[in-house]
């Protein structure tokens, strides 16, 4: 556990006085600092939170934005719901797949860049809708997506 954990614990109980409400800013705080979240970490974030290691994993593994495994340096959501769906939300996945050599959960042997599906990323009316760490693009047209220009950080960024 890394030291200055024990404070983020504290100043998000002061927050959110019910640990389970704590929870979420703390893993938060924690990813944005390390990466990811490990096996470790939920124990520690446990510990701290008076919270069992269950209830932390559960928690962690719910939302698509926590990351249970190491991630690359740049992290592509490809949203995967209805909308985006219907919108051919797969054909921007096997293009993107293709472009990197890696599919769906994998990261590129570099640590460059880790593919990601994602149910609803609330943004439908945007759809196909992809997060290009955490920034949207949308609608990405399957047919036109320049995955070298989107990769390098071009094209239709939107703010929300
Ligand atoms: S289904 Fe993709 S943003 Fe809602």
């Amino acid at each position: 556990m890394k030291p200055e954990w024990s404070q983020w614990a504290k100043e998000a109980k002061e927050q959110f006085p019910q640990a389970n409400s704590s929870l979420l800013p703390l893993l938060h705080r924690i990813q944005q600092a390390e990466g990811w979240l490990s096996d470790e970490t939920i124990q520690d974030v446990a510990s701290l939170l008076g919270l069992t290691t269950q209830y932390v994993e559960s928690v962690a593994s719910f939302y698509s934005l926590f990351y249970r495994d190491k991630v690359g340096k740049t992290v592509i959501h490809v949203c995967v719901g209805l909308s985006c769906a219907l919108a051919g939300s797969d054909h921007v996945m096997e293009k993107l797949e293709h472009k990197l050599g890696i599919h769906e959960g994998q990261t590129t042997p570099d640590g460059q860049y880790t593919l990601l599906e994602a149910e609803c990323l609330a943004a439908c009316n945007l759809a196909p809708v992809v997060q290009r760490n955490l920034r949207f693009h949308g609608p990405v047209d399957p047919a036109e997506l320049d995955a070298d220009a989107f990769l390098a950080g071009d094209g239709n960024e939107v703010n929300r």
